[in-house]
């Protein structure tokens, strides 16, 4: 048996809150598995850190996260009183949201946003066909409109000009559609296998898929990448010819996934694309507060991950005890089924504890019950599993 280096950085806001249960959890559902998990607490990068030292994290952050097998993180925002909050110095000078600079610092190109609706969370579509709602976006995490280049010129002049420069690469696309496909495959082989309720979708040369890719982009708008992302999208489906494709602009994608979001699978979608598309995913699926979410680098298991949930630090509900934990909760399966990739005891402990949070969500039925009420009964849910 192998042990997991996990990093837990709590963060700021409800981060810390959300954090305490999930840290309980996942100790119980380890020792109930027999997985050897060694969990290291980090201060940064949160509000109190920036605040006494002036900066994010300590110089040498990277090497001591990469320590690591996976790193564990509440929330991130500052809400405190310094004056810019979202933003940190690294260490090298380059002014980014903390999140980006650990996604960057890895290169954790992908990121996975599973949006599945679980009884009992609320339903904010009326139609019955979005209950059993099972999607995975994708979202490309290391380029395109996030790659913080341009500028402001003549600042403060009637004659400003602010340029956002997006950049897309061959490599970066290829590699995050390729993952895209390899997630439907997988999606695919659980369906036949009756892991997950069977779903077609029809294939252009006759014949059905169990899977679909949805590929994402503006490209009536934004021709250059837009083409380039819609060629490679062509020429990575070749290779899965038992994968169904389908195109979306980013536009109508957000009036479908409001009007028929059943009709989705495995959506891939660009930076900031995959951004506004996974907010919205979220809701569909009871919100914020129950969608986890990871950043990985598939091709590379020697840096850690960075699991955290879609939401942020929730200033506005922070120290109350009022956060739901259920997207952390849910993000740490995530985590322990990236590790059950390589150790059964991980694969075992994320099901139970994914099972233990679906449980209670379905018994409490939408009834809101703070921080530490969700926590306990989750704790005692895995001894009843
Ligand atoms: C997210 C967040 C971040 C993002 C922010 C905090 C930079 O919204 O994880 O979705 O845009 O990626
Ligand atoms: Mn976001």
């Amino acid at each position: 048996n192998r042990t997991w280096g996990v990093a837990v950085c709590p963060g700021d806001g409800i981060g810390p809150e959300v954090m305490a249960p999930t840290v309980a959890a996942l100790q119980k559902v380890a020792a109930k598995e027999g997985l050897e998990l060694r969990l290291q607490h980090y201060d940064w990068p949160a509000h109190a850190w920036h605040r006494d030292h002036g900066e994010m994290m300590p110089a040498d952050w990277r090497a001591q996260l990469a320590e690591h097998d996976a790193i564990l993180l509440g929330a991130l925002g500052d809400p405190g009183p310094s004056s810019d909050p979202d933003r940190h110095l690294l260490p090298d000078g380059v002014s980014l949201a903390p999140l980006l600079a650990l996604r960057k610092g890895f290169d954790l190109w992908a990121c996975e946003r599973p949006a599945v609706r679980l009884p009992g969370t609320p339903q904010y579509l009326a139609d019955p066909r979005a209950e059993g709602l099972d999607m995975l976006v994708i979202r490309e995490n290391s380029e395109g409109e996030y790659v913080a280049q341009g500028g402001r010129l003549a600042p403060g002049t009637a004659r400003e000009v602010a340029t956002q420069v997006e950049v897309f690469t061959r490599l970066g696309t290829e590699r995050i559609i390729r993952h895209a496909f390899e997630r439907a495959s997988a999606r695919a082989q659980a369906r036949q296998a009756g892991e997950r309720p069977p779903r077609t979708f029809p294939l252009p040369g006759g014949g059905e898929a169990a899977a679909q890719v949805c590929a994402i982009t503006k490209r009536n708008a934004q021709a250059h990448w837009g083409e380039m992302w819609t060629e490679i999208f062509a020429e990575v489906a070749g290779d899965y010819p038992h994968i169904a494709t389908h195109h979306e602009l980013v536009d109508a994608a957000c009036m479908k996934f409001v009007t028929r979001p059943w009709e989705f699978d495995v959506v891939v979608a660009s930076n900031l694309h995959g951004d506004i598309l996974t907010d919205l995913a979220a809701v569909l699926c009871g919100g914020m507060g129950v969608a986890p979410s990871c950043n990985i680098n598939p091709l590379d298991r020697s840096v850690p991950p960075l699991f955290e949930p879609t939401h942020g630090s929730a200033p506005d509900i922070a120290g109350q005890g009022l956060a739901g934990p259920e997207a952390m909760l849910l993000t740490a399966a995530m985590m322990l089924d990236w590790m059950g990739e390589e150790d059964p005891a991980a694969a075992r402990a994320g099901e139970r504890l994914r099972l233990a949070v679906a449980a209670d969500l379905q018994e409490r039925d939408g009834e809101a019950s703070g921080t530490r009420a969700v926590g306990d009964a989750v704790l005692a849910r895995l001894d009843q599993l």
